[in-house]
This record gives structure tokens, sequence and C-alpha cells, in this order.
């Protein structure tokens, strides 16, 4: 669920185990906030629309749905896709729970099973940089497949992510120079162009490509433990994995992770400790 570049055989004690739980907690509120932002990107969802959560993880973008056509009487079906069986475990529960209209199954982005013009939306909440291959062209290339003709993707990215610098920045101040960064190579999702091209080169028509900004603000856990969480998730997951010294370095990184949280633009302390942070994301909407 973290998209580690490699699978370490060691761990730090302190280190929290990067589970769909620990997930949810992390991003509290932050997903299902940039699935609604996202969505509103989208044509409205019309009574009888089919639509694919893609990559849906344990659920924001379906819950986004769902608030979105509240108190309405629209019939909806959503698929829901992804290829972590932890955090579909979690979706299934979540969707029993909420009465979710979907329908769950293990599958890759990349090779949909769907038949063509499935679809009349598809949306790819934060998924598209996540790893997946050849910078998410063949889940692209699907996705335009099985949309209906007319039917429209939203994707986006993070054009600020306040979260991954004071990672790399404890990286930095706590590993030997020259150690690769944790989420390196991660910057060229924020310029729009790059994720205009992912598009055109799936299939998607230039002019019919949208792309807008828009600030998601979060509230996050009490400082240290989401300091302590944020390590946890992305400290092991560059090219090297944890290091043994990352133990004994555990404290002086998580200081170097509050600090620089602190020193992001838009952050505020709330009461109790918690505080609040500004992502901005690039929404993409293409049509088909
Ligand atoms: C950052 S999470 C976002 C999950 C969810 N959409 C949300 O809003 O919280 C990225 C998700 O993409 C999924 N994923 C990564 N590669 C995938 C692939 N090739 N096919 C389908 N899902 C994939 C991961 O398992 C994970 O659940």
């Amino acid at each position: 669920m973290n998209a580690p570049e490699f699978k370490s055989s060691f761990t730090p004690k302190q280190a929290l185990a990067p589970t769909p739980q620990l997930y949810d907690e992390l991003v509290g509120d932050g997903m299902e906030k940039l699935a609604k932002v996202t969505i509103a990107e989208l044509p409205p969802f019309q009574d009888g629309v089919v639509v694919h959560d893609n990559g849906c993880g344990t659920g924001p973008g379906t819950a986004a749905i769902m608030a979105s056509i509240a108190g309405s009487s629209k019939s909806i079906s959503i698929k829901a896709t992804d290829i972590n069986d932890d955090a579909l475990y979690t979706y299934l529960k979540n969707a029993t729970l909420h009465k979710w209209p979907s329908d769950v199954s293990n599958m890759d982005a990349s090779a949909l099973t769907f038949p063509d013009e499935t679809f009349t939306h598809s949306l790819a909440n934060a998924v598209i940089f996540t790893g997946l291959k050849e910078d998410g062209i063949p889940a692209m290339k699907e996705t335009y497949r099985t949309l209906k003709s007319s039917g429209a993707v939203a994707v986006n990215t993070w054009a600020l992510t306040p979260s991954v610098g004071p990672v790399q920045e404890a990286a930095k101040a706590t590993r030997p120079e020259g150690t690769p960064l944790p989420r390196q190579g991660l910057e060229k999702w924020s310029d729009v162009a790059f994720v205009r091209n992912v598009l055109e080169q799936a299939g998607f028509e230039k002019d019919k490509i949208i792309v807008v900004q828009k600030e998601v603000l979060v509230a996050t856990a009490e400082l240290n433990h989401f300091a302590s969480m944020i390590w946890s998730f992305i400290g092991g997951t560059s090219a090297v994995g944890w290091l043994k010294s990352d133990e004994e370095n555990w404290d002086r990184a998580i200081e170097v992770v509050k600090t620089e949280l602190r020193n992001g633009e838009g952050f505020e302390e709330l009461k109790g400790g918690r505080s609040k942070i500004k992502f901005v994301a690039n929404i993409a909407v293409a049509t088909k």
C-alpha cells in the first residue's frame, strides 16, 4: 500500500506496519476530500451511471461518489478495483457498512477485464503516481477502452505535497550522503504538462483534457504521531529500503519531519496537538 521500491529484510523496531488501517489513520479525511474536489470536476452523476473506482483502496473515492448523490433517488453502480487484497478487504467492510452499490474485485489497472465501453465515469483517486508501470499510460489506455463514448475519467496528482518533503529532509539528515531518497522522482507528477501527456499517450484527445488545481486542507493526527506515521509509511520506501542505522536515528528523523512540517506553506497548529496542512492537487478530467 505504501508502494516500496525495494522490499527491506530489516525494519526498525519503532516503525509502524504500513497496513490499510495505518494508511486510513495517516490520511484522515484527506483522501475523501481529494476525491470530493476531483469528482466535482466530472460531469454530474445522472440516473443509471456506471462508475469505475480504479485503485479504490479502502474506499474514499466511493464514499465521495456516494456523498455527491446523497439525498437523491439516482441509481448508480460502482465497480471498485485494486491490486491490494488487504485494502479490498477493508473496502468490502466499508461497502457493507454504508450499503454502497459496488462490486469489488482484485484487478490490475493496466489489465482490466471489463468489456469495452463499460463505464460512464472513471475515477483514479491518488493512484496514477503510485508506481503504476510506464507512468500509468497502460492503465489510462485501459480506462480509455472501458469508457463509453462521451464518458469521462478524473485522475489527480499532487502539485504540492507537504508530507513528502519533510520525509526526504529527514532521510537527508539521518542517512549517509547519496542514499536514495524516498519518493524520489515523484516531482514530475506536479507538472500539469506531464499529467496531460500521460492522458494523451493513452488515447485521449488534447482538446478533451482539462486540468485544474485545487487546495485540499487536511487535519493531521497529533503532530508527533503524524510524523511517526509518515516516517514509518514512506521512510523505508526508497530503492535501499530501511537502513540498520534508522533504528538509532529514529527520534532524530521524527524531529526533522516535525520541524519541516511546521515550516511548510499553509501549516497551522490546531488545538490538542493536531495541525492543518495544505495540499494542492492537479485534477485532470479527460472525455472520450
Ligand atoms: C494512495 S492509494 C489511494 C487509494 C484510494 N483511491 C484512496 O482514495 O484512498 C493508491 C492505491 O492504488 C492501488 N494500486 C497501485 N497500483 C495499482 C495497480 N496497478 N492496479 C490497481 N490498483 C493499484 C494501491 O493498492 C492503493 O490502494
